[in-house]
């Protein structure tokens, strides 16, 4: 793909600059939005950093191609760190986690000594799985269920029956194959490849940007899981830009600033898009005036309209942040005086190559997690989990159980999901069925067989596609 290698800032007077990716929105940027907040936002969200990434086309049969996709499952997988799941499901010595993607299965044991420990998912006698499917369990030792061969917690290998019958088997090199581990904001991260770099230089500004919004310090509120009829690309660019919002979620406009969102890249793992809340869309031909604005935030919840006139100098977004970080507080039992209004109000989203999508906003807490399922390139696992702020007074919350939704079936019925919300999310799953089939419809009509972005706001996904190819290509990875 064409990567000229330039950093662009840019004029906005709606004009459309002749220079490539330098065009923008003519609506007030993020940035100027902030600026008029009662509580500064902190200053990793105060600059931008996008870059123009070329204006080729994706061809569509990368999310079509079986060759494609087992070249993704020979040289990405195996070698990018995923998180597995978080500290909390492993409290104690013996909890184990299955982590599965595509045909890789990997358990996560905690140790006596609190630490983390993974390992490769199948017995070395035979090849079972040591633990048939993901999810979590306790364990004093590591059993295979058809002969029993036995490992400890740490890998050891502890008894074979019959021992008499396996003198070639010498313990040392019978230790289970270990995976890299890493921890990182209370998730636990597992990488299969032996010559991982650590983490910590793979997640590069991830842990500077989340310093102050702990999320080692939330729990897990709401944990569900959906398989979608898509690639694991398809589903995971669906959440990777805001365009779509126009047409596939016009209840969404009024309230967030759509089309003049910032995107942001960094090195070749990490990509953010920073959504402002408590705005008017620039698609909206009637703006609504700021207390029009919060009352119509505030539609399920008309008995507090009362006290929410939008004051002298005041904004929208400065009333709905105070009104958030009132209440907010109050729902989870811990003090939200510190955060800033954009971190109460807006949607602030990470991508961490190649799987995880973060939002490390207060009221909107989510973490996506998209994996292919098996070996089969049009299927994915979609997850949702909610994110909550450990109350101070109180001791941590089990983290919830996976609620598993049909494919067919709504969000909606995820229990603790808003059914506004969940709505939302079936759009959006409309949309990747129609554009999986689409795909191959374009491919077999050979009309046009590649996807067109925009320049700014698809910039992530052709970030996140420019990074796939760098790691397809066995090159060199900027964290
Ligand atoms: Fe595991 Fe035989 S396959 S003990």
């Amino acid at each position: 793909m064409n990567k000229p290698a330039r950093m662009s800032t840019m004029p906005r007077d709606g004009t459309t600059s002749l220079v490539s990716g330098e065009a923008r929105c003519p609506a007030p940027s993020v940035q100027e939005i902030i600026r008029s907040d009662a509580k500064p936002a902190p200053a990793v969200l105060t600059h931008e950093h996008y870059e123009f990434l070329g204006d080729a086309d994706i061809p569509v049969a990368r999310y079509t191609s079986a060759i494609f996709f087992e070249r993704e499952m020979e040289l990405i997988w195996p070698k990018t760190w995923q998180w597995a799941c978080r500290d909390e499901h492993i409290p104690e010595a013996g909890d184990y986690y299955v982590y599965e993607v595509g045909p890789f299965s990997i358990i996560v044991v905690r140790q006596r000594d609190e630490s983390v420990k993974a390992f490769v998912n199948s017995c070395l006698h035979r090849g079972t799985k040591l633990r048939p499917c993901e999810g979590e369990g306790h364990a004093r030792e590591l059993r295979c269920p058809y002969h029993g061969w036995t490992w400890a917690l740490d890998g050891g290998l502890k008894k074979v029956p019959c021992a008499w019958d396996f003198p070639h088997v010498d313990p040392e090199s019978y230790h289970l194959p270990e995976v890299a581990t890493g921890r990182w904001g209370g998730f636990v991260f597992v990488n299969l490849d032996p010559d991982a770099k650590p983490l910590e230089d793979y997640l590069g500004v991830l842990p500077d940007h989340f310093a102050d919004w702990g999320l080692e310090e939330r729990y897990v509120d709401l944990h569900m899981a959906k398989e979608l009829p898509c690639n694991w690309k398809t589903a995971q660019e669906a959440f990777l830009e805001s365009y779509h919002v126009l047409e596939t979620h016009p209840q969404l406009m009024a309230g967030v600033g759509d089309a003049n969102v910032q995107y942001d890249c960094y090195g070749d793992h990490v990509s953010r898009f920073y959504a402002a809340g408590g705005v008017n869309s620039p698609h909206m031909e009637e703006q609504l005036s700021e207390q029009e604005l919060v009352n119509m935030m505030l539609v399920g919840d008309r008995s507090v309209l009362d006290d929410m006139n939008v004051g002298e100098g005041e904004t929208a977004r400065i009333v709905m942040a105070r009104f958030l970080r009132r209440t907010l507080g109050e729902k989870y039992g811990t003090d939200l005086s510190r955060f800033s209004d954009s971190e109460m109000i807006d949607t602030i989203e990470y991508h961490l190559f190649p799987n995880m999508v973060l939002f490390p906003g207060l009221s909107l807490p989510m973490v996506y997690r998209f994996r292919p399922i098996g070996m089969d390139p049009n299927r994915t696992l979609f997850e949702i989990l909610f994110l909550r702020p450990l109350p101070d007074d109180r001791d941590p919350p089990e983290p919830a159980q996976v609620f598993h939704v049909k494919e067919e079936e709504s969000y909606s019925i995820v229990p603790g999901m808003d059914p506004a919300f969940g709505a939302v999310y079936d759009q959006d799953t409309n949309n990747l069925r129609s554009q999986q089939k689409g795909y191959l419809n374009a491919l077999h009509s050979g009309r046009k067989t590649g996807q067109t972005l925009g320049n700014y706001q698809e910039v992530r996904i052709r970030h996140f596609n420019a990074t796939i190819d760098k790691y397809l290509a066995g090159e060199a990875i900027v964290p």
